[in-house]
Formats: structure tokens, C-alpha cells, sequence
């Protein structure tokens, strides 16, 4: 049997998974590792992490297909990965300092420094994004800034995936869906812009070679051969950053459709046949992994993070049970939200625990729970932090919707997506059916599906999600719940405007 592999290299761990060519899950394995936070609104990982998690996965979905079938064939390798990371390495191929990740707010006075350079109408013309401190860009230029002597000794930059690659192939090599986060694209002509590379003084050599997503990238050399068990030669195809992998792997792959992934991030996007851009940088405009498209997607940073947090630092006593039901804890946190209707009875949660990027490009705001009372248990949180998330995505669905992007016909996938009540909450607040996918496998179907049509297997990237992309169920949205919703919504549109400047405030302190 021919089989694929794809591998996502996520903010909580690297999830490696190997699929029939008709995208039956064969064998998954996730590897975890650690997220750093030095100082508040910082965001690191070590590569090193995200390669022995992969050579971990890769290890055990091979062993694990072997012991299925051991006539197995490996097709080929795609890879997704968190977007916007910064990995620099040395000559020697050494990776010269921690990731700086995407959630990292660390380059406000970056940010300020490439509008100086380059014009913010410039940019945006070139880039299809107003200047933000969660892409690449202002992150190298953090670096040239307060680390001259490692900027010094970098000879290569590399998104997180594309670090993977080079530890595969040996190959800097990039792609058009992940580099457009980098911030130094011209995204209409889908390349490196040789103006914003000069104006940043980033030399192109640094670069990755650019490709689209389906392209054959390099093959698995005998040294990643022998520590991973893929077959030497095995080709490697670019994939896609993660969203844009899901993208795929949900079938959300030309104009009309749309997805919601609720992972580390929340992130709503849609595809278009030319570039959208929105003037204010509430939604991003990138490259789609679908070559000739584009995208408008937007990103909330504190989705799953928040939810992570709330079960890290209070929930105890539903971990615990977790462990006696020997299952997952948010689905005992999921049941204990769902004993509280919408509105977790006057409270709301701004989901802002690393910033946050749409629809509010604000790196000093932060998280809140507004309207906290002693009569509030842990359901309340819980529920509060659903709801936040999940009004912070109709927040950028109205700005899809005011820019001409239909959002009528919406799929749901990533971790939050196993969860029925979050599912719901964004079909009632969309006003929309949401389906989830018969697969949840997402980004790592989507990079393996890319494998797939550059192994030749498939011919295009849309015939390949038409054959094997199914949805599963859908939720139709629920009138009652969203007239209880709409002033909790209101009300939190209007936090952020109110404390605006009280987060600029806090942030001097
Ligand atoms: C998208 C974004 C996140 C990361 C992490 O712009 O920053 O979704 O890709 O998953």
C-alpha cells in the first residue's frame, strides 16, 4: 500500500500522522514540548524541540504502519507548521538562539521603525498587511537591533516547518503560504520583495528558495533517513503554514467557503481569486496553499492558550476527574460549562493573554474577566473563556462580511473543535451551519494531501481535497441562543474601545 505522511509542527506539540492516498489515518502520533515566556508578551520555542518530537512521530507511525502492513510505500512527506516563527542558524547549519514564536509581542518599536522605512502605504501594498508585531519581518529586525552579534552570524532564516525541512533534505527551502506571513513578500507576485529587503537591510541570501505549496522541495537524506526510518529519497514537498494546511485538509480550497480553527490560536479563513486586503490590518491578507489564490484570515492569539491557562492554574479538580474517567479534561471542563447559559451569568472574558492581532493589532492589550462576582465558580470561567473566545470570531467574521467575503457556509475543525458546546456557541453567533470534518486530522492532512499531488498521485490540490475531504456532522445555528448572546457581544466589542489605552497604561508599568 502507498501511503503519505504530514507533519505539523504546532505551539503545544509536533503531530505526525500517516494516511492511506485516500486520506485514512493509518497511525498519528503528537509529540509535546514546551512554550517559554522569559518576560511578558514574549514567546519562544527551541527548534530542537520540534525536531526530536518529529523524529519521534516519524519513528512510531512508521513502526506502527510496518506492523499493519509491511509492504508499506511512503509517497511522499508534506509539512505544516505554526506560521510567522523566527528560526536563524549559523553557517554550519547551528541554530544560533531560541524561536522567536508567533505569538511573541515583543517588536512594537520594530513595527514603528518599518513604517519610518518603508511607508505604511507602502507596505501594505507590497506586503498586503499593515505592519505587525506578530510576523517575521519585525522580529529579524528585533534581533538586528538587540543582538548584533548573533544577527551577525546568521546565515539562514527559517519558518518553524521549514527548519524541519532542512533537518530532513538539507534544503533551505520555503513556500508561498507560510513565507506570506514573513512579511517580506510582494503577495500579489507571490516572491521575496527585493524593496522591502533592501529598505529592511535583510540580505535575500538569508531567504529560503520559494516555491508553491504542492512543489517538490528535496528528498530525505541518508542521515535523516537513519534516525527517522523514512526511506532515503523519500521527496518532501513545501506544504503549507498550519492554517493554510487546514485549509486544505478541510476542503476549504476556492472561494465561497470558509473555515474556523480553534488550536493555540482561533483563526477564521477564506479563500479569494485576487488579493483583499483590509487598510486596517484587522484581517490578514496571505498566499494561499492552493497555488493562484489568496486568502483573508484572520488570527486571535489566545484561543486554546486561554483555555490551557484557565485549566492549568484553577481546574485541579477537574483534571483529577479526568484521570479517573480517563479522558481528556477539557471534556469534564466542556460538561461543567454547559450547566451555565449564555452570558456565564454576567461575566465576559477578553481573550488577550498574548496580545491579540485581529480584529485589534494591540500588543500591550491583555487578558480580562469583566464582571467577576463571589457567586462565580469555576463553570463561570470556564463557560466565559468559550464565549470569549468565540465572540472574539464573530468580531473578525463581521469584518469578512463588510469586506465582501462571504461567510455563509462554515466548517470547524483543530482542538476546539472536538468540543460540541464551543461548535455550537460559533454556529449561533455566526448565524451559519458549521460541519465539522469526518477527519479532525486538519493541518497534518492538509501537508499530507500537498504530498500527494506533488508526488503526482493527485493533479491539482482541489482534486485531491474532492476525492478524499469529507465533512461530518453540522450544527444549524440557534436563534434563541444568539438573541441571548447579542448584548454579552456588545458589551464585549466595547471593552476593548474602553480600555484601550488603560492596556497602554498597564503595559509602561
Ligand atoms: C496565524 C498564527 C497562528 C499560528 C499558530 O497567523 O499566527 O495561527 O500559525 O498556530
Amino acid at each position: 500500500m502507498n501511503a503519505l505522511i504530514g507533519i505539523d509542527i504546532g505551539t503545544s506539540g509536533a503531530k505526525t500522522s500517516l494516511f492511506t492516498e485516500g486520506g485514512e489515518v493509518i497511525a498519528s502520533y503528537t509529540g509535546e514540548y514546551p512554550m517559554h515566556q522569559p518576560y511578558n508578551g514574549w514567546a519562544e520555542q527551541d527548534p530542537k524541540d520540534w525536531w526530536d518530537a518529529s523524529v519521534k512521530g516519524l519513528n512510531a507511525v512508521i513502526y506502527e504502519a510496518r506492523k499493519k502492513d509491511s509492504s508499506i510505500a511512503i509517497s511522499g512527506v508534506g509539512l505544516s507548521g505554526q506560521m510567522h516563527g523566527l528560526v536563524m542558524l549559523d553557517k554550519d547549519g547551528e541554530v544560533l538562539r531560541p524561536s522567536i514564536i508567533w505569538c511573541d509581542q515583543r517588536t512594537e518599536r520594530e513595527v514603528e521603525l518599518m513604517n519610518e522605512v518603508v511607508g505604511r502605504e507602502r507596505l501594505i501594498r507590497i506586503t498586503a498587511n499593515p505592519a505587525m508585531t506578530g510576523f517575521t519581518a519585525a522580529k529579524i529586525l528585533w534581533v538586528q537591533n538587540n543582538e548584533p552579534d548573533i544577527y551577525e552570524r546568521c546565515a539562514h532564516i527559517l519558518l518553524p516547518k521549514d527548519y524541519i525541512r532542512y533537518m530532513l533534505t538539507g534544503e533551505f527551502a520555503t513556500e508561498v503560504s507560510d513565507a506570506a506571513g514573513m512579511q517580506l513578500m510582494d503577495i500579489p507576485n507571490r516572491d521575496w520583495s527585493d524593496e522591502i529587503l533592501r529598505l529592511l537591510h535583510i540580505d535575500r541570501g538569508l531567504l529560503a528558495k520559494m516555491h508553491e505549496s504542492p512543489d517538490v522541495t528535496g528528498r530525505v537524506h541518508s542521515r535523516a533517513a537513519a534516525g527517522t526510518g523514512l526511506p532515503q529519497g523519500t521527496i518532501v514537498v513545501g506544504g503549507a503554514g498550519d492554517n493554510p494546511a487546514a485549509a486544505v485538509g478541510t476542503g476549504v480550497v476556492s472561494e465561497g467557503v470558509a473555515f474556523t480553527t480553534i488550536g493555540s490560536s482561533a483563526v477564521v479563513y477564506a479563500v479569494s481569486d485576487t488579493v483583499k486586503i483590509d487598510m486596517e490590518g484587522r484581517v490578514h491578507a496571505l498566499c494561499a496553499s492552493a497555488p493562484g489564490k489568496w486568502t483573508v484570515m484572520s488570527c486571535t492569539q489566545g484561543a486554546g492558550i486561554s483555555l490551557k491557562w484557565l485549566r492549568d492554574t484553577c481546574c485541579l479538580p477537574e483534571v483529577l476527574e479526568s484521570e479517573r474517567l480517563d479522558v481528556d479534561p477539557y471534556v469534564v471542563m466542556d460538561k461543567l460549562a454547559s450547566e451555565v447559559a449564555p452570558g456565564a451569568d454576567r461575566l465576559i472574558f477578553l481573550p488577550y493573554m498574548m496580545g491579540e492581532r485581529s480584529p485589534h493589532p494591540d500588543p500591550d492589550c491583555r487578558g480580562v474577566f469583566f464582571g467577576l462576582s463571589a457567586m462565580h465558580g469555576r463553570q463561570h470561567l470556564i463557560r466565559s473563556v468559550l464565549e470569549g473566545v468565540a465572540f472574539s470570531q464573530l468580531e473578525c467574521v463581521e469584518v469578512f462580511r463588510e469586506m465582501g467575503v462571504p461567510v455563509g457556509d462554515m466548517v470547524i475543525t483543530g482542538g476546539g473543535s472536538n468540543s460540541r458546546l464551543w461548535s455550537q456557541m460559533l454556529a449561533d453567533l455566526y448565524g451559519c451551519p458549521v460541519s465539522g470534518m469526518r477527519s479532525n486530522e486538519g493541518a497534518a492532512l492538509g501537508a499530507a494531501l500537498l504530498a500527494a499531488v506533488g508526488a503526482g498521485v493527485y493533479g491539482t490540490v482541489q482534486e485531491a481535497c474532492s476525492v478524499v475531504v469529507r465533512r461530518g456532522h453540522t450544527l444549524t445555528p440557534d436563534q434563541a441562543s444568539k438573541d441571548a448572546y447579542e448584548p454579552y457581544f456588545e458589551l464585549y466589542k466595547k471593552l476593548y474601545k474602553t480600555m484601550k489605552d488603560d492596556f497602554k497604561a498597564l503595559s509602561r508599568l
